[in-house]
């Protein structure tokens, strides 16, 4: 009887070794350890065992069957273990609670100050809109008053295709189509990419951005101007800013200022920033051209208007410090990652 005790042992070893799944784990208890199973037919048989050694025989099945429990139940864990690796394998996992990695990319700061302006401007009521860069000469040049042969087109040497066509040199370029498309009243803001044939050094760049703005409705004059530069200027650099009008010649506004705006890191006493000079050059501007105005369809008699060109680009290096234009375009990570906008 001890004998057949071992082989139910051994018989179980072996196929538990062949079990693949918790289903076959299952038919292999119920064969073992079920009504009839071969554990409880050992322990049915102790009827026929003699009276002497009914205990220690019953001792021992009992021992069997505990083993075989503990077994079962060892190899259910594992399977239970490989079916969820196996889950995992198939499944895409997101740790939520795994840091950010470092290297996540960020705005650029051109596009961080475009944002700002964008938010100041359109908070003062301001439409914003776009420009292309691929130009028709006509709205880059002769619909900003620049028509062929005028000394300025020298001042805006840029990128010619062949077919004709150029990469603008100024976001003026857009001025005429909005015109054309809202009429007036109008207050809008229009950013954008800009190209020049230039000379690169720390400030020049044959891409840079702009950010150009036009009023145009009835009794305009240079102090709506002023009241706007100034509200922008107090919100980019969070305080009041005194600016200054220089008389600047461009043929699409006539009169034509360069505003200047007191240099917000010395306060006007004198910097490396502001060259010493206390003003910063911050954006030329004027009152648009009446034959600007006229050839985008503006009635001159009802309505005048002033327009300006933020130096997108230049604002940005104010903004963030950057003392050389070329590191904007360069695309350095080293640069970027210190512009970073959290
Ligand atoms: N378009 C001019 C430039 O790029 C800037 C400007 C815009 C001047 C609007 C006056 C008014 O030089």
């Amino acid at each position: 009887m001890v004998n057949n005790l071992d082989k139910v042992k051994q018989k179980f070893i072996e196929k538990l070794g062949s079990v693949n799944n918790e289903e076959e784990l299952e038919n292999l208890k119920v064969e073992f350890l079920g009504k009839s199973g071969e554990v409880t037919n050992l322990l049915k048989a102790i009827k026929d065992i003699p009276n002497d050694q009914k205990k220690e025989y019953g001792a021992l099945v009992n021992t069997l069957k505990n083993e075989i429990d503990a077994e079962l139940n060892k190899y259910k864990t594992l399977l239970e273990e490989k079916k969820l690796e196996e889950e995992l394998k198939n499944t895409k996992v997101v740790d939520l609670t795994i840091p950010l990695n470092e290297c996540t990319g960020s705005l650029h700061p051109i596009t961080v100050t475009q944002h700002k302006l964008i938010e100041i401007f359109t908070s003062m009521g301001f439409i914003v809109e776009d420009g292309n860069e691929v130009e028709t000469e006509y709205n880059n040049f002769e619909a900003v008053n620049i028509p062929k042969h005028h000394p300025a087109r020298d001042m805006q040497d840029t990128f010619y295709l062949s077919n004709g066509q150029l990469l603008k040199t100024h976001t003026s370029a857009a001025q005429n189509r909005i015109m054309k498309k809202y009429g007036a009243p109008l207050k809008v803001i229009f950013p954008g990419r800009c190209f020049r044939n230039e000379q690169l050094d720390a400030s020049h760049e044959n891409t840079f951005f702009q950010c150009e703005g036009m009023m145009i409705d009835k009794d305009i004059s240079i102090s709506n101007l002023i009241y706007f530069m100034k509200q922008m200027l107090s919100s980019v650099f969070g305080k009041e800013l005194n600016v200054r009008l220089r008389p600047g010649f461009f043929p699409f506004v006539e009169p034509g200022f360069e505003l200047d705006c007191s240099c917000p890191y010395c306060g006007g006493k004198g910097c490396n920033v502001c060259k010493q000079g206390g003003w910063i050059e911050l954006c030329p501007c004027g009152m648009i051209h009446p034959e600007v105005l006229k050839m985008g369809g503006i009635d001159i008699n009802k309505y005048q208007g002033f327009a300006f060109g933020l130096g997108l680009s230049r604002l940005t290096m104010m903004n963030f410090n950057i003392k050389d234009i070329r590191l904007l375009n360069g695309g350095n990570l080293k640069v970027l990652s210190q512009t970073k906008v959290k």
